[in-house]
C-alpha cells in the first residue's frame, strides 16, 4: 500500500514538473520574438515618414534580430533537451505502471492460490475427520462356511416329493453366502438315463455353456447344486423305474438328491415329460412340461424350449421391430388334438362328462369366434388356420392344438403378424407343454406379440422375479375370446413396439441360445438362495513401460490456464469410489432388462437416492452440501460438491494414437483439475511411447497409467480397466480442448445424471427421406440425439456394458472401419435407458483449433459413420436414439445477482 502511494505521488511530480517547464519556457521565447519583430515594423514605418536612413543603425537593429533568433534557437535547443528527458520519465513511469501491474497481479494469483489452499485444507480437515468415522469396522464377507464333508443319514423327504419346496428340501447349508454358488455338473458321457442317448446338440451345448461359468467347480464335495442332464432324449424315457434306479446311484445323491436339478431340456416338439411316475426325491426339476399336481412354485423351473444356437450373438435372424403393424393383425395356426365326445368322458377321467363337454364346445367357441373374425373384418387380414390344412401336425398331447408346419414355414407367418395366438390346453391342469412354450419362444423372436388364451399357462422362467415376462404378452381367459378382436385393436402403436421391444429382449437375453438358458437357470436358483452372482471381470491395465524403464524429465511449460481464474474445488487425495456395497440387496432391481443380470457390478449407474434429511441426520458419510446444507452461491458452491451423492472423483480416460506432442499439452492443460482421481491413457499404438514420464507434466500428485493395449483398437477406449476406481469416466479425445470449469460442470450435471452419457459435442441421426435409411449429421442444429464420447461423461457400468453385453457384431463394426465406437455408445445407453444423451455447456465443437488435422474431417469417415448408424439399427433391432432439444447451462447463467455475491461459474 505504501509502495503504491509513493508511487502515485512521484507519479504526479513526474508528470507535472515537464509539463510546466515546457509551457513557460515556449511562451517567454515567443513573446521575446515578437517583440523584436514588432518593434522592427515600426521602425521601418518611422523611417519611411523621415526618411533619414542611418545605415549604422540597420545593421545594429539586424544584429539584434540576429541575437534574438540564436536565442530561440537556443531556447528550442533547451525545449529538445527537456522534451526528450520528459520522455525518458514518461517510459520510467510506465516501467514502474507495468510493475505495479505485475505484483498485483501476482498477488491475486497468489490469493486465488491461497484461497484454493484454504478450501483444500477444508476438504483435507473433514476428509480426515471422516476417515475416522469410517474407521468403525468395515463390514467383509465372511468367511466361506464349506458344507460337511459327511451327510449324516438322509431323511426321506417331507409326504412324497409333491410337497417339495426350497424350505423342506433344499440344504442351504450347502450354499454359504460367501460360496459363490458352486454347481457341479455330472459328465454326461458317463451318465446315461435312458435306454435312447442324450440329444448330442443339448450334451454338447450345455456342457460348453457350463465349462464357460464361473460357477462350475470339478470338486462335487463343495458343490451347492448338482445338475443331472437327463433330457432331450429322443422318443421319450420308456423305463422310468431305470431312471429312479440311476438316479439313485449318482455319486451325490445321497439317498434322498437334495440339491440335485434334474434338467430335461426340449429340443424336439416331441420332448415330453420324463418325471411323471419317477420318484425324484428332493430334486428340482426343469424341464417345459407341466401339469398342476407335478408343478411346486418356487421349486421347479419351467424352461423354454432349447431350439436356439449353443451360444453366440443371438440379433442375426430376429426381424426389425418397426413397423408396429404388420400384414396379419393376428395369426393362428394349429389343430386341437382331441378325441370324438365319445371318448372325452375317458379322456377327463376326473372331470364330470358335462363338464368336459362344455371345455370342448369351449375350444369350438373359439375356433368359431377365430372364423367369424376372419370373415367380418377383412382388413384386419387374419391368418387363422384351426386344421393345419396345408401342413403336417406336429405330434402333441391330447387336448392341445397342434403346432403346423415347420419351423421355416411358422417363421414366416410369424414375422408378419402383428399378434401371435396361442391357446392354451384344454385341460386346466395342464399348465405347461413344450409346444406352448414353443410358440411362446417363436412368438416372441420373430416379433408377433403373444395373445395366450388360458390365463393358467405357466410362462417360461416364470414366477422368479427375474425377469417380468408379463410386459411383452397379453393373457386372457378363454371365455374373452368374443372380446380378443376389440382388445387387440385397442391397443396402440406405441405399446404394440414395446412390447415387441420387450419380447425381443427377454429373448435375448433369457432364451437366445442354451448358453443363455443355462445362465437364467443358475441366475434363478441363486436369486432364490439370495447368493449375489459372480462379480463382473475388471481388464488388467498393463503398463506401457517395463521395470526397466527411467522417465526422462521433459520440462512442459505450464500452458496459461484459461478459464482457471475461479476457484473450482477441492485439490482432494485419490479417493476410489465404494465398490460392491449392495451384495445382499438391491441386487437384481438395479439392473434394468436389457442390461446383465448374471453378473454382479461394483456399482451401477440405478442406485437409490437417501431421503433429503438423511444426509443431516445420520447418515451424511462422505456427502458435501453446499454451504453446508445452508446452500448458497459461488463460493460455497465451489468448496462443496453438493447433490444428492456422496462426494466423489472422476478418471479420464484419453486415447491415443500416434501423437505424443498433442498428448501431452492434453495432459499439461488437465493439470491442477479438481476432484480427478487419475489419468488413464490408452496408448492405442503397437510403437512404444516415447521415453518421458507423464507424471512429470502433471505433477507427482497425480497417479497416472498409460496402458498397452494388445492391438490398435477403438474398442479399448471403452474397456472397464481395474485401473479406473471411480464410477465417473471422463473420457476424452487427445485433441480435445475442454476449460477446467467446463469439466467441472460436466461432472457435476453427470452426478444427477448418472445413468447417461453427459458431454460437449452435440450430433444426431437424420432421417433420410430419399434413402429411406439414416444418416449421421454434425451441422449445428437445435436437436441432438448423440453426445460424442471425444468429450463425455459416463458410468463405468457402461464400460462392462459395452465390452461384454453388447453383440460382438458391433465392437466387430468398429474395429473394422475404425471409426464409431462413440456412436455405438450412444446407442447402447439410449437403449438401455431410453433416454437421450445430456449435453453441457453451449461448446459445439471441442477440438483444439491448433492441433493437427483430427481423422473425423475426411469424407469416407463421414460415409463410415452413416453406415455404422445403419447396421447398429439392424442389429438391435430398431433406432434406439432419442432427439433431444435440451441444453444444460449453470444455475446462474446469464441470471443477474447482487456484485457481492459470485456466480456458480463465471462464462457457463
Ligand atoms: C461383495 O461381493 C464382492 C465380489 O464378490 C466381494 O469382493 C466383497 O467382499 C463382497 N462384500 C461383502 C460385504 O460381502
Ligand atoms: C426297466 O428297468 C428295470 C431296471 O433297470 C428292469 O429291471 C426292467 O426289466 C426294465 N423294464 C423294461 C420293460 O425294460
Ligand atoms: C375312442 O374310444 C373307443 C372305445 O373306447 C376306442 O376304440 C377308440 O380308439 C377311441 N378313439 C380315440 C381317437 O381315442
Ligand atoms: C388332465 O390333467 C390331470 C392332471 O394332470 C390328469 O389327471 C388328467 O388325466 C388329465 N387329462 C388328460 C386328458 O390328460
Ligand atoms: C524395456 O523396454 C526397453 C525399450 O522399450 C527395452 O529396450 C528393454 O529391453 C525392455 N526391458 C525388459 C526387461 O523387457
Ligand atoms: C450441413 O449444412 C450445410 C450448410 O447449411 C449443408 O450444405 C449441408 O448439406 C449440411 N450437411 C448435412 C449432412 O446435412
Amino acid at each position: 500500500m505504501r509502495l503504491s502511494r509513493l508511487i502515485g505521488l512521484l507519479l504526479v511530480i513526474l508528470i507535472t514538473v515537464p509539463l510546466v517547464s515546457h509551457y513557460y519556457i515556449s511562451k517567454i521565447g515567443e513573446e521575446a520574438i515578437n517583440n523584436v519583430a514588432a518593434e522592427g515594423h515600426h521602425r521601418t514605418r518611422t523611417l519611411d515618414h523621415v526618411e533619414e536612413i542611418s545605415t549604422a543603425k540597420v545593421s545594429d537593429l539586424r544584429a539584434r534580430i540576429e541575437e534574438l533568433r540564436k536565442i530561440k534557437a537556443s531556447v528550442n535547443n533547451e525545449l529538445r533537451d527537456l522534451e526528450s528527458k520528459r520522455q525518458k520519465l514518461h517510459a520510467e513511469i510506465s516501467g514502474y505502471n507495468t510493475h505495479i501491474e505485475s505484483l498485483k497481479s501476482s498477488y491475486e494469483a497468489t490469493n486465488l492460490e491461497f484461497q484454493k489452499l484454504k478450501v483444500t485444507i477444508e476438504n483435507t480437515r473433514i476428509e480426515q475427520e471422516e476417515l475416522i468415522k469410517r474407521n468403525t469396522p468395515e463390514v467383509l464377507a465372511p468367511q466361506r462356511i464349506l458344507p460337511p464333508i459327511r451327510h449324516e443319514g438322509h431323511t426321506d423327504p417331507p409326504g412324497s416329493p409333491s410337497r417339495c419346496l426350497m424350505h423342506n428340501c433344499f440344504d442351504f447349508s450347502r450354499c454359504s453366502l460367501s460360496s459363490q454358488f458352486p454347481v457341479f455338473l455330472y459328465n454326461p458321457e458317463e451318465y446315461n438315463f435312458a435306454d435312447v442317448p442324450l440329444d448330442s446338440f443339448i450334451k454338447s451345448s450345455v456342457t460348453q455353456a457350463l465349462n464357460a461359468s464361473p460357477y462350475l467347480t470339478y470338486e462335487p464335495s463343495i458343490a451347492c447344486v448338482y445338475l443331472v442332464l437327463i433330457g432331450d432324449v429322443l422318443g421319450g424315457l420308456r423305463n422310468t423305474s431305470s431312471l429312479e434306479q440311476r438316479l439313485k446311484q449318482l455319486s451325490h445323491w445321497n439317498g434322498d438328491g437334495h440339491n440335485h436339478v434334474l434338467l430335461n431340456l426340449a429340443r424336439h416338439g416331441g420332448n415330453r415329460d420324463v418325471f411323471s411316475s419317477v420318484n425324484t426325491g428332493r430334486a428340482l426339476l426343469v424341464q417345459s412340461t407341466f401339469t398342476e399336481q407335478q408343478f411346486r412354485r418356487g421349486f421347479d423351473v419351467i424352461a423354454p424350449p432349447s431350439v436356439g444356437e449353443a451360444q453366440g450373438d443371438v440379433w442375426l435372424d430376429l426381424p426389425p421391430i418397426v413397423p408396429a403393424r404388420r400384414k396379419h393383425l393376428l395369426s393362428f395356426h394349429g389343430r386341437l388334438n382331441a378325441p370324438p365326445l365319445s371318448n372325452l368322458s375317458a379322456l377327463h377321467s376326473n372331470l364330470l362328462s358335462s363338464e368336459t363337454e362344455q371345455l370342448l364346445s369351449l375350444e369350438k367357441t373359439i375356433a368359431e369366434t377365430l372364423k367369424r373374425m376372419e370373415v367380418k373384418f377383412p382388413a384386419d387380414n387374419f391368418l387363422f388356420d384351426v386344421t393345419c390344412a396345408n401342413s403336417k401336425a406336429e405330434e402333441c398331447l391330447n387336448g392341445e392344438w397342434a403346432l403346423c408346419g415347420t419351423a421355416e414355414s411358422r417363421t414366416t407367418i410369424l414375422q408378419q403378424s402383428t399378434f401371435s395366438l396361442i391357446i392354451a390346453p384344454l385341460n386346466y391342469s395342464v399348465i405347461s407343454t413344450v409346444q406352448t412354450q414353443l410358440r411362446i419362444y417363436e412368438a416372441f423372436k420373430h416379433g408377433a406379440i403373444p395373445v395366450i388364451l388360458g390365463k393358467y399357462t405357466e410362462l417360461p422362467f416364470a414366477n422368479e422375479g427375474l425377469l417380468q415376462t408379463d410386459k411383452a404378452l397379453l393373457r386372457l381367459p378363454k371365455q374373452r375370446v368374443p372380446e380378443l378382436h376389440f382388445v387387440i385393436r385397442s391397443i396402440p402403436d406405441v405399446d404394440v413396439l414395446e412390447m415387441r421391444r420387450q419380447g425381443r429382449i427377454l429373448w435375448e437375453t433369457f432364451f437366445g441360445s442354451t448358453r443363455k438358458i443355462m445362465d437364467s437357470v443358475l441366475a434363478i436358483l441363486r436369486h432364490r438362495l439370495n447368493l449375489p452372482s459372480f462379480p463382473v471381470r475388471d481388464v488388467p491395465t498393463p503398463s506401457v513401460f517395463n521395470d526397466s524403464f527411467i522417465p526422462l524429465t521433459e520440462v512442459v511449460t505450464d500452458p496459461e490456464p484459461d478459464g482457471e481464474v475461479d476457484i473450482l474445488g477441492p485439490m482432494e487425495t485419490p479417493m476410489a469410489s465404494l465398490r460392491f456395497r449392495h451384495n445382499f440387496s438391491l441386487t437384481v432391481d438395479p439392473h434394468p432388462i436389457p442390461g446383465d443380470p448374471f453378473h454382479l457390478y461394483p456399482y451401477t449407474p440405478f442406485e437409490p437416492v437417501m431421503p433429503g434429511e438423511a444426509k443431516f441426520r445420520g447418515s451424511g458419510l462422505g456427502f458435501r452440501p453446499i454451504g453446508k446444507g445452508a446452500g448458497g452461491a459461488g463460493k460455497e458452491f465451489s468448496e462443496a460438491l453438493g447433490g444428492n451423492h456422496p462426494r466423489e472423483q472422476f478418471t479420464i480416460v484419453i486415447l491415443t494414437f500416434e501423437r505424443e506432442s498433442v498428448l501431452i499439452s492434453a495432459l499439461a492443460r488437465l493439470k491442477g483439475l479438481p476432484h480427478l482421481n487419475k489419468i488413464l491413457v490408452v496408448w492405442n499404438n503397437h510403437l512404444p511411447p516415447p521415453m518421458i514420464s507423464f507424471g512429470q507434466i502433471l505433477g507427482s500428485k497425480f497417479t497416472q497409467q498409460v496402458v498397452k493395449t494388445n492391438k490398435n483398437s477403438l474398442n479399448n477406449r471403452f474397456l472397464p480397466y481395474d485401473a479406473i476406481e471411480t464410477e465417473a469416466i471422463l473420457s476424452i479425445d487427445d485433441d480435445a480442448h475442454l476449460r477446467h470449469d467446463e469439466i467441472m460442470f460436466g461432472f457435476r450435471v453427470w452426478r444427477e445424471n448418472r445413468e447417461r452419457v453427459v458431454g460437449f459435442p452435440g450430433r444426431f441421426h437424420a432421417w433420410d427421406v430419399n434413402g429411406e435409411s439414416w444418416n449421421y449429421n454434425s451441422n449445428y442444429s437445435c436437436e441432438l440425439s448423440m453426445v460424442l464420447t471425444g468429450a463425455a461423461f459416463f458410468h463405468k457400468y457402461y464400460a462392462y456394458m459395452y465390452s461384454y453385453v453388447m453383440p460382438q457384431a458391433i465392437r466387430d463394426k468398429v474395429d473394422e472401419y475404425l471409426n464409431c465406437e462413440d456412436l455405438a455408445m450412444n446407442f447402447l445407453v439410449s437403449h438401455i435407458t431410453r433416454k437421450p444423451p445430456i449435453k453441457v455447456t453451449s461448446r459445439w465443437t471441442f477440438r483444439c483449433p491448433g492441433c493437427p488435422q483430427a481423422l473425423s474431417v475426411d469424407h469416407s469417415h463421414f460415409q463410415e459413420r452413416h453406415k455404422c448408424l445403419n447396421f447398429f439399427v439392424e442389429v438391435y433391432g430398431y433406432m434406439p436414439l432419442l432427439n433431444t432439444q435440451f441444453r444444460v447451462d449453470s444455475v446462474l447463467f446469464k441470471t443477474r445477482i447482487p456484485h457481492d455475491k459470485q456466480k456458480c461459474f463465471k462464462f457457463i
